[in-house]
């Protein structure tokens, strides 16, 4: 069933913003009492402070604490038949959540990845959550290797355990971050992000750097776009305060935006996702790199010296492995300059 254009359901949502205020004088105060919150609201000074306040560690709180809710929701919605509406094909319309999957994820495997020759490549996500976004890609395009890295220990420890029931092989499934990445510079070919950036406003910048660095070729970045966004999204994505210009960041950046636009299909109309392809040139050797994992804070090589610890000798700092994942977050170290010469 296909629904009112997405142009017919804005006007109507923002016709019931913008209603006309009342004659009086009290009705009209207020109405201009609440245009000036808004605009407040949305001062660059105000949006400041807000993204100071969105710091890592609440986004570490509020994504651990829903470790498993993808998994369930995956579980749940893609067997249901419920219905959700979209923007499926361009348009708005209302369809089984298991076609909509369908349809996004094969769109992506087709149209982006594919052409990367991904069979030739290994590929990293970048605050992969759950993993059903990197597991649905390795269901449909063949990747060399295929790694991910989270924030949040439990979101990628119950990601492991999904992905073990569909049958995909991870070779790194590492907790860290993304504003100080645990992988040597170059190690992954292909570097993906979908909708992480998005929650990390505050350091797009040095996020960008890194996702920069470690990559070798492309990175993927599958994020909200506010420039493609129509005037509902760019309402959502201000509110949200999201990343706004990220493409004039990223060519800022001076780095090569090869693709720019928006999917035909969306989970969530109020944050389409936009495809951001960025090229890499990298002069000299081609080899792969061996040593992918480095210290998230000097880059050196990690050295293991048992299952329970990567160490870094340069920094003198020690990194934990729980539960089989390493855990290489700066935060997460142990400082323990002497750890070779009384450890056992
Ligand atoms: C909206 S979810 C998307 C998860 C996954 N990419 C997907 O497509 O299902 C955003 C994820 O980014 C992660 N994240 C946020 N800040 C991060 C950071 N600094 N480093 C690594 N991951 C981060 C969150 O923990 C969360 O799992
Ligand atoms: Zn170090």
């Amino acid at each position: 069933m296909t629904l009112a254009s997405p142009q017919k359901i804005h006007h109507a949502l923002l016709k019931a913003r913008n209603k006309k205020p009342g004659r009086g004088i009290k009705q009209r105060m207020v109405r201009c009492a609440a245009l000036a919150l808004e605009k407040c609201i949305e001062s660059r000074l105000i949006r400041k402070v807000r993204n100071t306040l969105r710091t890592e560690d609440k986004v570490l709180r509020k994504y651990d604490a829903m470790a498993g809710s993808y998994i369930d929701d995956y579980n749940i919605l893609l067997t249901s038949g419920n219905e959700i509406l979209t923007v499926y094909d361009g348009v708005f319309d209302i369809v089984p959540y298991n076609e909509l999957s369908e349809k996004y994820f094969s769109y992506i495997s087709k149209n982006i990845l594919e052409p990367l020759e991904p069979q030739k490549k290994c590929t990293i996500e970048i605050g992969a959550g759950e993993l059903t976004t990197s597991i649905a890609f390795a269901q449909r395009v063949k990747f060399s290797e295929i790694s991910a890295l989270e924030l949040s220990w439990s979101r990628i420890a119950a990601g492991r355990q999904f992905a073990e029931s569909k049958q995909v092989d991870f070779t790194h499934l590492l907790a860290g971050t993304a504003l100080d990445l645990p992988l040597s510079d170059n190690s992954f070919d292909i570097v993906i992000t979908s909708h992480c950036l998005e929650q990390i406003p505050m350091h797009v910048h040095k996020v960008l750097s890194e996702l920069y660095r470690v990559s070798r070729e492309y990175i993927v970045l599958l994020e909200p776009s506010y420039e493609l966004g129509d005037s509902y999204q760019k309402m959502c994505m201000k509110r949200k305060h999201f990343v706004r210009g990220l493409d004039k960041i990223i060519r800022e950046r001076g780095y090569r935006l090869e693709r720019h636009e928006l999917l035909p299909y969306c989970w969530s109309f109020k944050n389409r996702t936009a495809l951001y392809l960025i090229k890499k040139e990298v002069s000299g050797s081609r080899r792969p790199i061996v040593d992918k994992l480095a210290c998230p804070l000097c880059k050196e090589s990690l050295f293991k010296p048992d299952h329970q610890f990567y160490f870094c000798k340069s920094c003198g700092i020690l990194y934990p492995v729980v539960g089989g994942i390493p855990c290489l977050n700066p935060a997460n170290g142990i400082l323990a300059t002497k750890y070779e010469q009384f450890s056992s």
